[in-house]
């Protein structure tokens, strides 16, 4: 089947997943030598208008793993905004090296029922945004190269159907549950309400962290957190001064634990 652009769709507060699902991007344009389109969802101004893809795109679908699931503060937009004419899809989750859960499995979903034909899945190792060292170098070179075997597949798929109807579908899985984070002594960690704060003598409010905050979260002060704080660290990476940081202490304390259980090597996931 005729495809005339790869059409990366993303939502990535840190940039982490959307740097990794660049290169499947790149990897699949550059066999079937076409452009590639990018769509930011990042921010609610972006998730405010509609998005419509034919069948002659080729769409990849990424979000990050928050709580074994695609963040659900943004799964009802995603499931609202996109608009698929029977296009070839990828449902590619970054996580940050604990679990993947059934986020793949919940963005195939959005993907069907938003009218796409979802032909691979996947699942890739990108740096935990809670720690400073979790995961901090992946995706690397094993992972480029797993991203480059897994748009092989992508490429031979759609080259061997003739129309969207002909395109094969994988078996992925069930939607599970969400994620109860715990703290280091095993009982439940509750931050939920956990805010971002700021050190007062560091900012110098440029509002880089009230232009990244995808729930328009922050006040024009760049202090003041009037609106709900998904704990996605936008704006504790977007600024330059490092003035932003999170206190709470079960929050804290689950960033130990995960720092202390997740240091083997994890997998990346595809299905195909
Ligand atoms: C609120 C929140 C929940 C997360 N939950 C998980 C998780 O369940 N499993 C996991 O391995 N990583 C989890 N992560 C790590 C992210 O999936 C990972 O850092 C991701 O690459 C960040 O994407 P971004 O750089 O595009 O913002 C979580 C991160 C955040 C902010």
């Amino acid at each position: 089947m005729k495809i005339n652009s790869v059409q990366l769709i993303y939502f990535s507060p840190t940039g982490g997943t959307k740097r990794m699902a660049a290169k499947l991007a790149g990897f699949i344009a550059g066999r079937l030598s076409v452009p590639i389109e990018n769509t930011r969802l990042n921010l609610i101004e972006d998730r405010e208008k509609d998005y419509y893809f034919g069948p002659d795109e080729l769409v990849i679908l990424t979000v990050p793993t928050y709580a074994d699931r695609v963040p659900n503060k943004i799964e009802p937009d995603l499931r609202r905004i996109l608009h698929f004419d029977k296009s070839p899809a990828v449902a590619l989750v970054s996580y940050g090296n604990r679990s993947y859960g059934t986020a793949p499995f919940e963005l195939a979903d959005i993907l069907k029922s938003d009218g796409a034909r979802v032909i691979a899945g996947g699942a890739f190792v990108c740096r935990h945004v809670f720690s400073e060292f979790l995961s901090k170098s992946r995706p690397d070179r094993y992972d480029r190269a797993e991203m480059d075997a897994l748009a092989e597949q992508v490429v031979s798929i759609v080259e061997k159907a003739e129309t969207s109807d002909d395109l094969p579908e994988p078996e992925m899985g069930n939607i599970g549950e969400y994620y109860k984070p715990l703290k280091e002594d095993g009982t439940p960690a509750r931050f939920l309400k956990a805010k971002p704060k700021t050190h007062l003598d560091h900012c110098y409010f440029c509002r880089l962290c009230v232009r990244s905050c995808p729930m328009g979260a922050i006040d024009d002060d760049c202090v003041t957190v009037s609106g709900v704080c998904i704990k996605c660290h936008a704006c504790v990476r977007s600024c330059p001064e490092k003035a932003k940081y999170f206190d709470d202490p079960d929050f804290l304390s689950h960033v130990r634990m995960l720092e202390s259980i997740c240091v083997e090597r994890a997998e990346n996931k595809v299905w195909i």
